[in-house]
C-alpha cells in the first residue's frame, strides 16, 4: 500500500475492524458495499462530536448556543454549492432526508401540464423512476448496443416530442454497472430544447467531482440530488440542489413549522426556499456531517480519488474477468474510462444471494445481492422476458422470492486497496469452483441464505 493510501484509511471509521467468520476466526472486514452505504470518515465523527458540544435549537433561538447551530447549519449549505460547483446562478441547496426524498420533492415541485413529458433512462435507481411515474407520462431513453447512453437518439426524441418534454432525469453514475453517462453532452443537448436536466449523483458524487456549472452555460446542470450516507457522512441527510424560482411558488411537499411567514386561521403565508422547502425540525447534526464531508473529500482532491478508484475498478474487472464461469454485466470495455468502481456480476450454477452469503458469512466481505433498487435495468442486463418478469411477480405476491433475479455487486471507495481487491478475488474464484465449506439455506420469502443452524449473537460488537 502507499502512503497515500494509508494515510485515507486512516480517514475512514472502522476500517480493518476485526468481524467473526464461521468457524469463530476473526478477519479484518473488508467492506466492497460502498454503493449502498459508505462508513463514516473520521473527519464527519469528529465534526458532529464537536458540535454537540454547541448544539441547541436551530433558527429563532437567541441563545449562543443556537446562534452557533444556526450558523453551522446554514454554512453547511455554502460548503455543499461549492462541492456541486454550484456556486454562481440563483441557486438553492434544500436539505432533505435522502437522495429519494430529494427527487419526491422536486417531482411534486413542477406543476404539470397534462401533456408534459420526463425523459429517463432505462438504467436508472427507482428513486429516479418512481416519483416521476406517479405523476406524469415517462418515456425511456434506451441504451445502445454497447449499454450506453445514445445521445444521438436523445436529440431525436427531444426533437419529436418538441417542448413537451420538460426534465431529462439520469443517474451520474450508475448503481449497478458503475456507468458515468456524458451528463454536460445530455445538459447541452436537453437545453438545446428547453428541457432542464436533473442528475441523480447519489453514486457519482463521493466518486468524481461534480460541476453544475453557471446557468449562462448551455452545459449546466439544473438539479442535482445526493444523500450523505453514500459520500461518508451517515447521518440522515441529502440535498437537492435547484434554480431558487422553482421553489418559490405555492405550498412546499411538507407543510408544517418552520416552512411559513405567517399563519392565520383561514390562511398562510409560505416563507422563501430554502426554508419553504424545509417544514419541521431540520437534520442539522446531518447537514454538518454532510457538509464536513464534502469538505474533506474537496481537500483530498476529487481528482485524486477519482484516479485512485479507476485504477482499482481496472484491476478488478481484469481480475474478475479470469474467473471460469463468472459473467460481468453490462460492457465495462465500453465504459472503460465513463465509470465509477461498480461492478455487477453473476457465477454459473451459484445463486448470487448464496454468493454474497459466503462472501459474507466465510471471508468477512460485505457486499450487496439482488436488483439494487434498479429492476428494469436488472431484468434487462440478466435478459429476463416479460413473461418470466410476470411469473416472478405472480410468485412474489404468494410470498415466494426464491425465483427473483439477483447478481452480485462490488462497489468500491478511495479506501479500498489493491490486496482487499485480490483477497475477494480469491474468494469468488473458490466459490466458482463452488469450494466453500458451509451448508446454507434459503429464506424463500426474501430469497436470502444464511447458514444452516446459525445463531449469532451482535451484543459483543454493539449494545445501546
Ligand atoms: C443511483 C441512485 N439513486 C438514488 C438512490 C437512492 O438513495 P437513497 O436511498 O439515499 O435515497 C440510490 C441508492 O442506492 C442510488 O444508487
Amino acid at each position: 500500500m502507499d502512503t497515500t493510501t494509508t494515510d485515507w484509511r486512516r480517514q475512514v471509521v472502522g476500517v480493518d475492524q476485526q468481524v467473526p467468520v464461521r468457524d469463530g476466526v476473526r478477519v479484518p472486514y473488508i467492506n466492497m458495499d460502498n454503493a449502498a452505504s459508505t462508513p463514516s470518515l473520521v473527519r464527519v465523527r469528529d465534526a458532529v462530536d464537536q458540535l454537540l458540544i454547541w448544539y441547541a435549537s436551530v433558527h429563532r433561538g437567541t441563545g449562543f448556543k443556537s446562534r452557533v447551530t444556526t450558523a453551522a447549519y446554514e454554512e453547511a449549505r455554502h460548503i455543499l454549492l461549492r462541492f456541486l460547483g454550484a456556486e454562481s446562478g440563483d441557486r438553492v441547496a434544500i436539505f432533505t432526508k435522502n437522495t429519494t426524498e430529494s427527487i419526491n420533492v422536486l417531482a411534486y415541485r413542477f406543476f404539470w401540464e397534462p401533456d408534459a413529458i420526463v425523459l429517463t433512462t432505462e438504467m436508472e435507481h427507482h428513486a429516479n423512476l418512481l416519483p416521476w411515474r406517479q405523476k406524469v407520462r415517462v418515456e425511456y431513453l434506451p441504451l445502445d448496443a454497447r449499454g450506453v447512453v445514445d445521445v444521438t437518439q436523445l436529440a431525436a426524441r427531444l426533437e419529436q416530442y418538441q417542448s413537451r418534454v420538460k426534465l431529462v432525469t439520469l443517474s451520474g453514475a450508475s448503481n449497478v454497472t458503475g456507468y458515468t453517462p456524458p451528463i454536460h453532452e445530455v445538459a447541452r443537448i436537453a437545453h438545446h430544447y428547453h428541457a432542464e436536466i436533473l442528475v441523480d449523483a447519489a453514486q457519482l458524487a463521493p466518486h468524481a467531482p461534480i460541476h453544475m456549472l453557471s446557468p449562462d452555460d448551455p452545459a449546466h446542470l439544473d438539479y442535482v440530488v445526493l444523500s450523505g450516507h453514500k459520500m461518508y457522512a451517515p447521518f440522515g441527510t441529502g440535498l437537492l440542489v435547484g434554480p431558487r424560482h422553482r421553489f418559490s411558488q405555492g405550498a412546499p411537499f411538507v407543510e408544517g413549522g418552520g416552512a411559513v411567514k405567517f399563519v392565520t386561521r383561514d390562511t398562510v403565508e409560505w416563507d422563501d426556499p430554502p426554508a419553504r422547502e424545509e417544514a419541521g425540525s431540520p437534520n442539522v447534526i446531518g447537514a454538518v456531517a454532510m457538509a464536513t464531508a464534502a469538505k474533506t473529500l474537496m481537500a483530498m482532491g476529487m481528482d485524486n480519488l477519482e484516479t485512485h478508484e479507476r485504477m482499482l475498478d481496472h484491476y478488478l474487472i481484469d481480475k474478475l474477468r479470469a474467473i471460469p464461469g463468472l459473467r460481468i454485466l453490462g460492457n465495462p470495455e465500453a465504459m472503460h474510462a465513463e465509470r465509477i468502481g461498480v461492478v455487477s456480476f453473476v457465477i454459473e450454477r451459484v445463486p448470487a444471494m448464496l454468493v454474497a452469503a459466503i462472501l459474507g458469512y466465510e471471508w468477512g466481505i460485505g457486499v450487496r445481492a439482488g436488483c439494487f433498487c434498479a429492476h428494469p435495468y436488472l431484468l434487462q442486463l440478466l435478459q429476463i422476458s416479460d413473461r418470466q418478469a410476470e411469473r416472478i411477480r405472480q410468485e412474489l405476491r404468494d410470498h415466494d422470492g426464491r425465483h427473483v433475479p439477483a447478481a452480485v455487486r462490488i462497489s468500491l471507495g478511495f479506501y479500498n486497496t489493491i490486496a482487499e481487491v485480490d483477497r475477494v478475488v480469491t474468494a469468488l474464484t473458490r466459490i466458482a469452483r463452488q469450494e466453500n465449506r458451509g451448508e446454507y439455506v434459503q429464506n424463500p420469502q426474501t430469497s436470502e441464505y444464511e447458514p444452516r443452524g446459525l445463531v449469532e449473537d451482535y451484543g459483543w460488537a454493539f449494545q445501546f
